[in-house]
């Protein structure tokens, strides 16, 4: 196991060469675009029996073409059940990190560790980023909360089982919509995830940063998996890459930041964009989300539908199964390529 060193480690005034960052991988926050941002959308309106959900369904696909991303409000998830998980992910990083240390683990193939991230630069050398994450499956919760600290374990297990439920439907209720922005049957997308879908929860934390210019929370990077729900605290950090440019995600209060992952890329045939994404950090606050990553069943096979092909849009995409896909994310040689980018077919 690797020696475990938190970001916030008392409170340095500058940051240790660890986590300093060549000169071209840092985050140019002067560049930032805050002024427009990816679309905000209101599921109120969305009822089955009602027109106005085709405007919704329609709001949908337009952002899932240009950004890949978007915010959702009035989404129905209980505000409590928010707030209790984010206080649960709050208790269990305010804890001394001896404290969940026994957490922290390189083997990807562990159902619940903490992970610091690290960027491997030129040179083969690793520079950390300014985050501690804490990662496990979605069900069933019982099994991992031995294995938390002592203290919060009955506050996570029991704030994180609602809000597994409230996600698992608001996800099968996204994917629908998302399939008939498509054109295709309304469950179409949670037919082909396949029964027992690959989900796993990611609790980040950004500790304050001394120096957030020199520095990441996280890398740039896709999501994996299929759909991921994001819930952040009132402390912007997030940034989307729309052609090149970054673009702040302001924090929005009761609402969900939804991207689509690799796997819907592939399955849309490249009409929806699962888009790079990243976390920069502050020297002021403390910033806490949680990823909910809803990603196919390890056996499906995965590749463009069939629905999707045509003369206009020949197959972009190699057929695969998902697992292959999980593999080649894991892989320890890969470094600033893309994983999608293996599963592209040649001149397309
Ligand atoms: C992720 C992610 C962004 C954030 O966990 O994959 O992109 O704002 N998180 O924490
Ligand atoms: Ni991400």
């Amino acid at each position: 196991m690797k020696s475990f060193q938190l970001a916030n480690e008392s409170s340095p005034l500058s940051l240790t060469p660890n986590f300093i960052l060549p000169e071209h991988k840092r985050p140019n926050l002067s560049e930032v675009t805050y002024l427009d941002s990816i679309p905000i959308i209101d599921l109120s309106y969305y009822d089955e029996n009602n027109t106005s959900s085709l405007e919704v369904v329609h709001k949908i696909s337009k952002a899932c073409e240009e950004f890949g991303f978007f915010q959702i409000v009035n989404h129905g998830v209980p505000e409590q059940v928010c707030n209790k998980m984010m206080k649960a992910i709050t208790s269990l990083f305010e804890l001394p990190s001896e404290e969940r240390e026994h957490l922290s683990s390189t083997d990807h193939t562990k159902n619940v560790r903490l992970i610091s991230y690290y960027l491997k630069v030129e040179g083969g050398e690793e520079v950390k980023m300014w985050s501690e994450c804490f990662s496990h499956s979605w069900y069933p919760i019982h099994d991992i909360i031995h294995l938390l600290p002592e203290k919060i374990g009955t506050q996570y297990r029991e704030a994180f089982t609602e809000y597994a439920k409230e996600i698992g439907s608001l996800v099968r209720r996204l994917l629908s919509l998302i399939s008939i922005g498509l054109g295709l049957e309304e469950d179409f997308l949670l037919k082909k995830v396949g029964e027992q879908p690959r989900q796993r929860a990611q609790a980040n934390f950004y500790p304050p940063c001394p120096d957030p210019e020199l520095t990441l929370g996280l890398q740039e990077h896709t999501d994996f998996n299929a759909l991921t729900v994001l819930l952040q605290s009132q402390v912007s950090g997030l940034q989307v890459n729309k052609d090149g440019k970054w673009i702040s995600i302001p924090c929005i209060l009761n609402a969900f930041v939804i991207n689509l992952a690799d796997q819907i890329e592939v399955l849309s045939n490249g009409r929806y964009k699962s888009v790079v994404h990243r976390a920069v950090t502050n020297n002021v606050h403390p910033r806490v989300s949680m990823a909910m990553f809803y990603g196919p069943n390890p056996n499906t096979t995965i590749g463009p539908i069939q629905e999707l092909i045509d003369e206009e849009h020949p197959i972009k995409y190699k057929n695969y199964r998902f697992s292959e896909f999980v593999e080649e994310f894991y892989k320890p040689e890969r470094t600033r390529k893309m994983v999608i980018e293996n599963f592209k077919l040649e001149n397309k």
